[in-house]
């Protein structure tokens, strides 16, 4: 897609379509307004007879308007002008393109909003590059078109540059993680991040079965012997801030998650692909962040297996033997997560890191807690969390964090082994597991974000397909920026 920032007027440019935002209870402003004279005084007579949607990401199209070059405006609802901030924009520019992009088109402009601040232009150029890329990867006939050009008023080059690559990367996770299980598994997903290494300038290491074996990572492995698939652990490493220390992000990357041997029931189990979704988004970032050149020292921990039934596969009451030594008790093959990430996060330990953040959709507890759109954190350092918390107000992502108290780590002492892969039934599992992973940071400042809930989106909103949805790829690259 070409995208370009543009200076011209609304009503002079000539597109397909010129998108217009307004909000539900205060004034036309900016672009609007001007649309509105020269247009001479449609849009607030439409507005004066309510026939304009002026709600979030609520649309409108007016065809063939008198008075500006281009074939259509659209419309869009801004929602209320207090809450108008960077969240708000990518969902407002997000819905006007996937209205737009219901057909193919040459050219669309994006005049949305006054006086925006670069967060929010940010999110404009990202909102409209998501908003027209579907989900229909397989479908022959598509049912979204990405626009030829897109062009955008009222940003600045280097907003440009920050949401198109903020956009590709959330792109980027939801293709990995619509892709199915057949399609993207420990190999292919290990090939994605080398090819993406080799575009970014990203150092890419895989470390294959017998690598795993010879770094003692037992309790990844253990989940991998019920596959016909070998496991990886990919290691991306973007090392532009000297002397800094390195931050970690680590990734659950279960391509399919079939249960093992506690196996799920098929409606649990539909859409399990999607079980890789904390491996993508750390994969989309490490993109991102290379792509932008971010003056920092980062590295991504993604490690990857399914969780199969096969006539190998790992038993209850197995004992394993993580990386660091710790010894597991399985309880549940279903509890597999967990396990990947303790060694997963073992390694990043070991190589010194000074912080972790660990993304996984490691229970559904945590969507029984806060629902499909939250996600949920948990740390052992609160002032790491509240920098991530405030990182996602800033750009309207749903955080909520889960306290850590001590007597939960009663509940995962087990019977003949250091700790065991389950609590004590179903209370607090978002919890129990991460008191699990605690077990696996050896104190280093570390929060984990259980994106069971918002990862994935089985029911459409105006603003975002059903499918992966890239959560947290903005406020994480947003994060970094500002680090
Ligand atoms: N991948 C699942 C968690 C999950 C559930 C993600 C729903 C997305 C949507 C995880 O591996 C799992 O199965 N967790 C179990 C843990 C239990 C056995 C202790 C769960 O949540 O039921
Ligand atoms: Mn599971
Ligand atoms: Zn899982």
């Amino acid at each position: 897609m070409n995208l370009q920032r543009t200076e011209q007027s609304p009503a002079a440019m000539a597109a397909d379509a010129i998108v217009i935002g307004v909000h539900d209870d205060s004034p036309l402003e900016g672009s609007s307004s001007e649309v509105d004279k020269a247009c001479d005084g449609l849009i607030s007579k439409l507005l004066g007879r309510r026939d304009l949607a002026t709600g979030e990401c609520q649309t409108t199209s007016i065809l063939a308007p008198a008075g500006v070059k281009a074939d259509q405006i659209l419309v869009v609802g801004l929602g209320s002008r207090a809450k108008w901030g960077a969240g708000a924009a990518y969902r407002a520019a997000a819905a006007a393109s996937m209205a737009l992009s219901k057909k193919p088109r040459q050219h669309v402009a994006f005049y949305l909003g006054h006086d925006l601040s670069s967060l929010q232009q940010q999110n404009i150029v990202a909102g409209a590059m998501v908003g027209c890329h579907g989900n229909d990867l397989y479908r022959r006939e598509k049912d979204r078109h990405p626009f030829a050009k897109l062009s955008v008023a009222g940003v600045s080059e280097a907003a440009v540059t920050a949401g198109s690559t903020i956009g590709a990367a959330v792109n980027l996770t939801r293709r990995l993680v619509n892709e199915p299980a057949d399609v993207i598994y420990p190999e292919s997903f290990a090939n994605e991040a080398e090819q993406i290494g080799r575009q970014t300038g990203l150092s890419v290491e895989v470390w294959d079965k017998p690598r795993l074996q010879a770094e003692r990572c037992g309790a990844l492995l253990a989940v991998a012997r019920g596959s016909s698939r070998d496991p990886r652990l990919v290691i991306v490493r973007h090392q532009a801030g000297g002397a800094k220390p390195t931050l970690a992000l680590v990734g659950k990357g279960v391509t399919f998650d079939s249960g093992g041997l506690s196996l799920k029931p098929s409606d649990n189990m539909k859409t399990m692909k999607a079980d890789m979704a904390g491996a993508a988004t750390v994969l989309a970032v490490m993109q991102a962040i290379a792509t932008l050149r971010l003056p920092i020292n980062v590295t991504g921990y993604i490690g990857l297996t399914e969780n199969m039934t096969g006539g190998d596969a790992y038993k209850l009451g197995d004992v394993l033997t993580a990386r660091n030594g710790k010894t597991i008790e399985v309880l549940n093959t279903d509890a597999e997560g967990r396990l990947l990430l303790a060694d997963t996060l073992s390694v990043a330990v070991d190589d010194g890191v000074e912080r972790i953040i660990d993304l996984a959709t490691l229970t559904g507890a945590c969507v029984v807690a806060l629902g499909l759109d939250v996600a949920g954190l948990m740390t052992n350092d609160q002032s790491w969390c509240d920098t991530i918390a405030s990182a996602a107000a800033d750009c309207g992502e749903k955080v909520w964090q889960l306290p850590m108290f001590e007597l939960y780590d009663e509940q995962i002492k087990a019977a003949i082994a250091d700790i065991r892969n389950t609590g004590e039934g179903r209370w607090g599992g978002a919890i129990t597991a991460a008191k699990f992973l605690e077990q696996f940071v050896a104190g280093t400042p570390w929060t984990h974000i259980d994106i069971a809930g918002p990862s994935f989106a089985e029911k459409p909103k105006p603003w975002q397909e059903v499918g992966g949805t890239g959560c947290l790829v903005r406020t994480l690259v947003h994060l970094l920026s500002s680090f």
